[in-house]
């Protein structure tokens, strides 16, 4: 198992370039089930584990995939199997999207229920309920859900929550089904306009796509697309805190100010300079962060993807921060390994009370999940001494070459296997 190993203490300096969004990526290579016509997905992060994984996804269930550099051809080579094998879900939650395409075209699916994970329970309920609402059945068999459906109908559906996978998934069921549904409470994430744009590519019109009502007018035969992935805005994100822990100067291309409000927001609270441009986002932050308090929420609010790393740049901060998680239940696996690293943080329910130190000092720490791996890494590059980050392999989900991007601003990090 890979582990970074890091010498602390360098302010980064310089450009960096994000790569396209994982999490539009992941929804919109599997939409791709939704035609028989050949797919072309572009700035594509295919060095991600998870992507390489939606790869094997769609493979298994018939797809010819090509992938060449940063783009993804996604063919058809006869029929589609529709049931998702249980080795890849339990790879990857984000399987559980292939549900939506495959009940809508052929009216039955069968998927491994996805199970926990480190960050919480995760259920799939709206996911289900929503399916249902448009008249599909559920069985379950042996840890398996079954869906099925003679003909999946368009109506409007409302989401309990605006979770982005049932967004997503319900999108692209309804877009295989000829009439209007309108989603209601959806999740209002960029990555679900970028979805909703490559479905209107595939000849599904979808309007409203990043506001809580989307309403996809579906369409029995969609055709082939060829689509640029938006940036990846979380990744942009950790670079931006990474650099204010640091105390450097970034521009991060590749990152937009409209998709990240609330954490420059944040970020000029704790006393960041913040310049933005067209594409880019240049930070400088020379001092100790000022303590800021932040509550996760779903877009526009600070993103839970942010949190672990937020609250990494806050053990620094003179006073006492506070960040609640209000997205998922159990999102702070990073308090502990922090800890290790002599930070104090005090956590309780969902919030944390971190209470700044000077500085941290390398130690030896783990990853346990993909954020609190960004979270580590983080504290990693800014504490004074070794650092070695065991279990990279969670980073490496989120993160293409994110050793080789920090090493060109400077930051003394190493891949050991
Ligand atoms: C996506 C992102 C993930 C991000 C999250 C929230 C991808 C591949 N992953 O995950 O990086 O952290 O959005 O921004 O895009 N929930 C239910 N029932 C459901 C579905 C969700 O109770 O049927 C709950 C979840 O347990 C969680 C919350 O809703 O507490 C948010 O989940 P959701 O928005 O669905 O996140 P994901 O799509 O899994």
């Amino acid at each position: 198992m890979d582990r970074f190993i890091i010498d602390g203490g360098v302010p980064l300096c310089g450009t960096v370039r994000v790569s396209g969004s994982k999490n539009a990526a992941l929804p919109i290579l599997i939409a791709t089930l939704l035609t028989d016509d050949p797919c072309v997905v572009e700035n594509c992060p295919t060095g991600l584990r998870d992507i390489r994984t939606t790869v094997r996804l769609l493979e298994s269930l018939g797809k010819k995939v090509t992938v060449e550099g940063a783009s993804v051809r996604v063919e058809s080579t006869g029929s589609l199997k529709t049931q998702a094998p249980y080795d890849i879900v339990k790879q990857m939650r984000a399987s559980v999207l292939a549900a939506g395409p495959l009940l809508a075209r052929f009216g039955l699916v069968r998927v491994p229920i996805p199970g926990g994970c480190a960050i919480g329970l995760r259920p799939i309920d709206i996911h289900l309920k929503g399916f249902e609402a448009m008249g599909a059945r559920r069985i379950a068999d042996q840890g398996d859900i079954i869906m099925s459906a003679a003909r999946l109908k368009a109506g409007p559906l409302k989401l309990r929550f605006p979770s982005v996978g049932a967004t997503e998934n319900l999108m692209m069921a309804a877009a295989a089904v000829p009439g209007r549904t309108v989603i209601r409470n959806a999740a209002r994430e960029p990555e679900i306009t970028d979805l909703g744009a490559f479905l209107t590519k595939l000849g599904a019109k979808v309007s409203g796509a990043g506001t809580a009502n989307v309403t996809i007018e579906g369409k029995a035969k969609l055709s082939g697309a060829r689509h640029r992935v938006m940036d990846d805005r979380i990744e942009a994100g950790t670079f931006l805190i990474a650099t204010a822990a640091t105390r450097g100067k970034v521009r991060v291309a590749g990152a937009h100010a409209e998709h990240l409000e609330a954490v420059l927001v944040a970020l000029r609270r704790a006393g960041a300079k913040v310049r933005v441009g067209r594409g880019w986002i240049e930070i400088e932050m020379r001092a100790r962060p000022k303590p800021t308090a932040i509550k996760t929420a779903p877009h526009p609010g600070f993103p839970t993807d942010l949190q672990a790393p937020w609250t990494a740049l806050m053990t620094l901060a003179p006073g006492f921060s506070k960040v609640r998680e209000a997205v998922f239940e159990n999102r702070f696996m990073h308090a502990a390994e922090l800890g290790r690293m002599g930070a104090q943080i005090a956590v309780s329910g969902g919030a944390a009370v971190v209470a700044g130190v000077e500085q941290l000092s390398g130690a030896p720490i783990m990853a346990s999940d993909l954020r609190a791996g960004a979270a580590l890494l983080i504290a990693g590059l800014a504490a004074k001494g070794r650092t070695v980050l065991q279990r990279v392999y969670h980073v490496d989900r989120g993160y293409e070459a994110v050793e080789r991007k920090l090493a060109g601003l400077g930051a003394r990090v190493e891949r050991a296997r």
